[in-house]
């Protein structure tokens, strides 16, 4: 029987998706990328080589698996062929591999300037993207006025749009932003440059997600960012501007709800943010510094440090609702070694009253204080260890409140950033 899984983040990304699906790959015929863009870093180490990989789909170390990138994507053609010239370098074939959805919106430069100059006229108050143009090109797209991957391959076509879109964001760029502009020309020249190195790779997602379900295949879908920076359900407007919950599989494949089996939702054993916005659990004392450093918390875009804190079972419960998460991925559980107390917050409170946000946006979430339940930590080592029984009883019981308060099992837990490093709890496929 053929069985499709959605591998998503259920805090504010960056839980080690990257790794779980290179692992849940053995069993995949094809993995999917249904949102989110080069933004995404998605870190896997086979046999102690790293790999960083932020548009192709993770599936891709693995020899004869299918990556496809669908319709929910936002492309940008250069750092597509940076990446794939990346893993030719390292021997891993591509072409012939991938597949992308014509359907996807292209992101131009102008859309990389419109993203710097935004963050910077906000000043304080910015959202601290990556810098990618993700949330202009996501805008251009939904008002109608974008370049998709299929216009580039009619060059009268594709010529009229950019005279348009081109004149729209020089004028905003120019005028609103005061920065620098783009040259009409150069865009025309780049595109005809995109086309070539699309060519290759064009292919309709979705009827193949179709033909690889009546052939009774296995498909992965993979999430990028996490919920919590989802552009309806995380912490608006400090987020990103793609829906990155398991329903964006559908409409960024182009696939029915009934494609999808099991969702897993990944989750750190603590907490990590990367950019503005608020984040009731962050630590700023040396737990925090410990987190940091046993978990080197450096964004693998951006290389920027990333904000800790401790594990948010309210968020997390928040999470698998609107998620349908069927089952967990513990990630990190290794980073807690050594600390002789471990908290978990169960829920909040504003001006000292028990607090229910009924919106999880930015704004709920900046009144909200923590309530914690204490934990006692444990010495013993736990990286690498793959049997739950091999586990110091205080790790065990960490996990088990986990399963309780999210309501959900424990598929996986992860030990260390090796393929081999983890404990199954239930087979995903
Ligand atoms: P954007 O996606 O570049 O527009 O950034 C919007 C917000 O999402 C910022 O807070 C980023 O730090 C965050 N973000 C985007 N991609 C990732 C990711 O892959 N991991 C973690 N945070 C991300």
């Amino acid at each position: 029987m053929s069985r499709s899984v959605v591998i998503l983040g259920i805090q504010w990304g960056d839980e080690g998706k990257g790794k779980v699906v290179d692992m849940l790959t053995e069993h995949a015929d094809a993995v999917v990328r249904f949102q989110g863009g080069h933004n995404a870093g998605h870190t896997i180490v086979v046999e102690g080589q790293q790999t960083i990989l932020h548009l192709v789909p993770s599936g891709i170390l693995h020899d004869g698996v299918e990556c496809l990138i669908g319709n929910g994507v936002v492309l940008a053609p250069d750092a597509l062929q940076e990446e794939i010239t990346m893993l030719d370098g390292k021997g891993v074939q591509v072409t012939g591999r991938l597949r992308v959805s014509p359907a996807c919106p292209v992101i131009m430069p102008y859309h990389v300037l419109l993203d710097l100059a935004k963050e910077r006229k906000q000043g304080k108050a910015a959202i601290g993207t990556t810098g990618r143009g993700i949330g202009p090109a996501y805008e251009d797209k939904v008002s109608r006025r974008g370049m998709r991957v299929a216009d580039l391959f009619d060059e009268s076509y594709c010529n009229r749009r950019l005279e348009e879109v081109v004149d729209f964001h020089n004028f905003v760029l120019r005028e609103y932003f005061g920065s620098d502009t783009v040259d009409l020309q150069e865009m025309k020249d780049l595109c005809r440059g995109y086309a070539e190195v699309l060519a290759p790779l064009l292919g309709d997602v979705s009827a193949r997600i179709h033909m690889l379900r009546e052939a009774r295949k296995n498909i992965l879908f993979e999430g990028a960012q996490g919920t919590l920076l989802d552009i309806d359900h995380g912490t608006y407007p400090f987020v990103t501007s793609s829906n990155t919950l398991a329903g964006g599989a559908c409409a960024g494949s182009g696939s029915g709800p009934d494609v999808i089996d099991h969702v897993l939702g990944v989750v750190k054993a603590y907490t990590t943010r990367v950019g503005g916005g608020p984040f009731p659990t962050e630590l700023f004392d040396d737990v925090g510094r410990h987190l940091a450093e046993r978990g080197n918390e450096f964004g693998a875009t951006t290389g920027r440090a990333r904000r800790c804190g401790w594990l948010d079972a309210s968020a997390l419960r928040h999470a698998v609702r609107i998620n349908g998460v069927k089952g967990l991925c513990v990630t990190k559980l290794d980073v807690l070694d050594g600390l002789d107390t471990i908290k978990i917050c169960t829920g909040y409170t504003h001006e000292g009253h028990p607090f229910d946000p009924m919106v999880m946006d930015g704004q709920a979430f900046s009144q909200c204080q923590p309530v914690y339940l204490e934990m006692e930590g444990w010495h013993r080592s736990t990286s690498g260890t793959t049997k739950m029984s091999d586990l110091p009883k205080q790790a065990r019981a960490y996990l088990d409140k986990i399963h309780e308060l999210s309501g959900v099992q424990l598929d996986l837990v992860s030990t260390g950033p090796d393929r081999c490093h983890n404990i199954v709890c239930n087979e995903v496929y």
